[in-house]
């Protein structure tokens, strides 16, 4: 079944406070990268810590069905049996990718370079995200996309006669756009380089070099050559940051709360949600910070804090792009006035999260001001309360657990339509936030 074959609705009792320890599931963009570069390395890769997400597990599945012999997963291990770069069969049917923007725009730029053809599909909200963004650089490098007029998917890939390697500058910054290159990079005669306008996460490079990929990497720039080789390696991955940034918003916003999250994804292209918290006046202490497979980790204990209102710094706006619907609580408790500029991407996103945050604070009894390119938000202060009511989550994960933190502080019950894409990136939120003391149920419907 697909997530949203099913419907599900929240229902949050107001007040409540988050304590104890827990553990959030994998990283959601690393759990994609590893099942790429296992299938693509020479020998077999032991996967840890994989997200056992709908997102991760569409894009396990299309390896499935390009002939990709995987083991689990089960409780976050998965072996995979790599292929080489070159070893990958021509599916039998369209590549079903769910509602994942990554997975679609990561094995767009991998499957340029095949000599198979194949077809990418997702569901509505994937259908509607823009793919030029992709499609454009790719064809430059000699890839064959077809696409609706407008730019979306389906995609048809048809293969090329050889991809060349190109000095692209993004104009947006985008991990996924830059991801897809360097993967298409991996099958282009010559060097493939990409520069970003301002630093996004660095996933794919970091896996690249655990697999043994040569790569170059200054400031902004990241190059590598086709025609390499990945040794296959194990990986372990850590708890993912944007599933924690819920927790840290709600232990943040509801007193009594005093919760300890561990062994957290702490990439310094991740943490923008940590540094804008703690400039709005947060408790989190970092603590037991080690590395973990090549990645930064630690363990976050986070207290109840007054927060106050800022204006968001631009250069955390990438840092911190899927958490902002959390950020948006956060700022919706505060005392003064949050001002975000230079997020226009989030109106692109599972959902326009500029304008569904906007319309669910608004239902709560916030002051909103939804811009182009961000939000002006009044907060009510540290004694402040929400409201309560119904919310449309628009099937986007991330506003459905935002909502659903927000009933810590809310005087009324909230109840969020739409949630059941939140299987996506957290399957088991609503038992672990229940856990840690929120008072959620879940509602399912046909
Ligand atoms: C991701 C990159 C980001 C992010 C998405 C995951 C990735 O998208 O929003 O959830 O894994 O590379 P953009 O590249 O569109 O900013």
């Amino acid at each position: 079944m697909t997530a949203s074959a099913c419907s599900l609705s929240f229902e949050l009792a107001p007040g409540g406070a988050l304590r104890g320890e827990l553990t959030v599931p994998g990283d959601k963009s690393i759990s994609h990268r590893a099942v790429m570069l296992a299938a693509l390395a020479e020998g077999e890769t032991e996967i840890d810590g994989f997200l056992e997400g709908a997102d991760s597990l569409a894009t396990l599945a299309a390896f499935r069905a390009m002939g990709i012999e995987a083991e689990g997963p089960d409780q976050g291990r998965l072996q995979v049996k790599g292929v080489g770069l070159q070893g990958l069969r021509e599916p039998g049917q369209a590549l079903d990718l769910g509602n994942s923007g990554t997975s679609m725009r990561l094995l767009s730029g991998l499957l340029a370079g095949q000599r198979f053809a194949s077809t990418l599909i997702g569901d509505a909200s994937v259908s509607r995200r823009p793919m030029g963004r992709v499609i454009d650089p790719l064809t430059q490098m000699g890839a064959r996309i077809k696409a609706t007029p407008e730019g979306r998917a389906p995609l048809r890939l048809l293969p090329a006669e050889q991809l060349v390697g190109i000095d692209y500058q993004l104009p947006v910054a985008s991990a996924q756009v830059k991801s897809s290159l360097l993967l298409a990079g991996l099958y282009a005669q010559g060097e493939t380089c990409v520069t970003e306008p301002a630093p996004t996460r660095d996933h794919t490079e970091r896996m690249l070099m655990a697999f043994g990929y040569p790569l170059q990497r200054q400031g902004n720039r990241v190059c590598l050559r086709g025609g390499g080789r990945l040794i296959a390696t194990p990986i372990r991955i850590p708890a993912d940051i944007s599933s924690a940034a819920f927790f840290l918003v709600g232990a943040s916003i509801a007193q009594g709360s005093d919760l300890t999250l561990t062994q957290v994804g702490m990439n310094p292209t991740r943490i923008g949600v940590i540094n804008i918290l703690r400039q709005m006046g947060a408790d989190i202490a970092i603590e037991r910070p080690r590395e973990l497979g090549g990645e930064p980790v630690a363990d976050l204990r986070v207290c109840a804090a007054p927060l106050r209102g800022i204006a968001i710094p631009k250069a955390q706006v990438p840092l911190a792009i899927d958490e902002f619907p959390a950020l948006f609580i956060a700022a919706a408790c505060a005392d003064g006035e949050t001002l975000l500029s230079g997020a226009a991407e989030l109106r692109v996103k599972e959902s326009d999260r500029i304008q569904v945050m906007a319309d669910g604070l608004s239902r709560l009894g916030v002051e909103v001001e939804p811009r182009p390119d961000g939000m002006l938000i009044r907060g009510l202060g540290a004694a402040g309360l929400l409201g309560g009511g119904r919310i449309e989550a628009h099937g986007d994960h991330r506003i459905a657990m935002a909502f659903a933190i927000s009933a810590l502080r809310a005087t009324a019950p909230i109840w969020i339509n739409d949630c059941a894409n939140v299987e996506t990136s957290f399957p088991n939120f609503a038992d672990l936030a229940a856990g840690a003391g929120l008072q959620i149920t879940e509602l399912r419907g046909e």
